[in-house]
């Protein structure tokens, strides 16, 4: 493999953590590793509810944080909660300086949204449904602007460069499939996303499918909570992949679950019925779209016409899907969101390899626990990012005088195979889906054995069924429901709560014999 050798900090990904980070980090010298133009392609981008922070002076930090181990079911870190919830105020006045045009009230005041879960109107908002997309917006802006930051664009990291557990740079190849080039660098931060698009049903951009976490675990990391991935209640389910997303918010303004029968089936099952923790709510939707009751969110007598200035997305998803919102209910899905599992770090970012950091939802910080308080994404990527940067320019001391990175053109080689990945997202959402159980979770690992020996020389697809395999293992042993995992085989939750760790090594110590696709 060619290699370059560079004094830049490497960061892998570019959406809201990586572009945070790369502008935390100035003037050190970055090399921004973005498979598409840079601002595209990010879930942060596509983020519709906005940014959670008690910025209300009648709102509290720690009126956050206990709302955030509420939603988590058990597992949530009372100290980082503490620590993400105090750190909020500060990332919004921030992000405020850098340009983004937060909704005000006259006074002022920041206009603030009710969510899931939240027991106060916290979530910081942008047009209603705009928030990822401006946030994006100004800090991709400002990093254009950065002297110190290269931006590789239509480059993909497909793997780290580790020697005795320590990360020593990255492996690239171009976005649309190439040979890899191995790149040596002081540090890699990794921001790549999550692992939504590992499923069939899922609102995450068509790139993110779990290839940063798969590359951490392949290089040795620990992944912590792998198991818990959050399901999204009201995916619009129009046909389209990815599913468009019907933002909380709506719910937040009073839109109603109702079915095919004109039932409003969530007030008999929790007493905040539409705003009841995101895994209720995703369950609920999913066994009414089992029974063939064709769930639906109703926003016409609590939005109106209003819906189609104030969540202009959702109005342009629904325009697209041929759904007209002011006249008719939209159908929904449980889809998958939010991988709340990831790289495991301590609290300035640090993972279990020497020179590796992680921020944004490839980590998994302690924040999520069981189930992400809505909202709470993009303000631990924030969070994660400022820290991040901060502990790698503590550890790196100097600034390094390096030049931009001259990348070779490599001669071209085959990505992914398309049909392996349909598979693949498949075994997903049948074997490790919103309602698991043993049988199909070894079922489930099996296929994604199988996957993974039917192409295994292309390292794009072994960090995502590296993920996969991870996810379905991780669930196969924690033997009780929490959260958003849902055993119909342990549906009690042990009244002992522990988070999950588990190495690539570890989980594939599970992994039956491969099993050949029958269908
Ligand atoms: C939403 O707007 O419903 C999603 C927000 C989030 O995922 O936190």
């Amino acid at each position: 493999m060619q290699g370059i050798a560079t004094g830049r900090i490497v960061i892998v990904g570019a959406g809201l953590g990586a572009l945070y980070a790369a502008l935390m980090l100035a003037p050190r010298p970055v090399l921004m590793i973005s498979p598409e133009p840079l601002g595209q392609g990010a879930s942060s981008a596509w983020a519709q509810g906005g940014v959670a922070a008690a910025m209300d002076p009648a709102d509290s930090a720690d009126a956050h944080a206990a709302d955030t181990l509420r939603a988590g079911a058990g597992t949530v870190d009372p100290d980082i909660a503490r620590m993400v919830t105090a750190e909020a105020r500060a990332h919004i006045l921030k992000l405020t300086g850098l340009g983004t045009p937060f909704d005000r009230a006259a006074d002022g005041g920041y206009v603030l949204s009710r969510e899931a879960a939240h027991s106060f109107a916290r979530v910081v908002r942008v047009k209603g449904d705009q928030a990822g997309a401006e946030i994006m917006r100004a800090l991709v802006a400002a990093t254009r602007a950065a002297a110190s930051v290269q931006v590789a664009e239509g480059w993909l990291a497909t793997g780290l460069a580790h020697d005795t557990g320590r990360v020593t740079g990255v492996e690239v190849a171009r976005a649309e499939g190439s040979a890899a080039l191995r790149i040596t660098a002081p540090a890699v931060l990794l921001a790549g996303g999550g692992s939504g698009g590992l499923y069939a049903l899922t609102t995450n951009p068509p790139r993110i499918r779990g290839q940063a976490v798969g590359m951490a675990a392949r290089a040795g990391a620990v992944i912590a909570d792998a198991e818990f991935v959050q399901f999204h209640p009201t995916a619009i389910d129009c046909g389209a992949d990815p599913a468009p997303l019907a933002t909380e918010a709506l719910r937040g303004e009073g839109a109603q679950l109702v079915n095919r029968l004109g039932q409003r089936f969530m007030a008999d099952l929790h007493p905040d019925a539409e705003l009841a923790p995101r895994d209720v709510v995703a369950r609920a939707i999913y066994a009414q779209t089992q029974a063939g009751l064709r769930p639906m969110l109703d926003t016409r007598a609590a939005l109106g016409p209003r819906i189609l200035a104030d969540f202009p997305a959702v109005a342009q998803a629904c325009a697209l899907a041929g759904i007209d919102p002011v006249t008719q209910p939209i159908p929904v899905a449980a889809a998958a969101h939010y991988h709340m599992g990831g790289v495991a770090t301590d609290a300035d970012g640090r993972s279990s390899l020497a020179g590796l950091w992680a921020c944004g939802e490839v980590a998994s910080t302690g924040l999520h626990g069981a189930n992400r308080l809505a909202s709470n994404g993009l303000l631990e990527a924030l969070v994660y990012a400022r820290r991040a940067a901060l502990s790698i320019a503590g550890e790196l001391c100097a600034i390094p005088d390096a030049a931009p990175v001259a990348l070779p053109d490599p001669p071209p080689a085959a990505g992914p195979d398309p049909a392996l990945v349909a598979r693949l997202r498949r075994a997903m959402t049948e074997g490790a889906g919103v309602i698991r159980d043993a049988p199909g979770l070894s079922r489930c690992l099996a296929r994604i054995a199988a996957i993974e020996a039917a192409q295994p020389d292309c390292p794009a697809l072994l960090n995502m069924t590296a993920t996969a395999t991870l996810i379905a293992a991780a669930a196969l042993m924690r033997r009780e429901s929490r959260g958003a995992h849902c055993r119909s085989d342990f549906p009690e939750t042990l009244p002992q709560a522990r988070r999950s760790r588990l190495t690539l090594a570890e989980a594939l110590a599970l992994r039956p014999a491969p099993e050949p696709e029958t269908t």
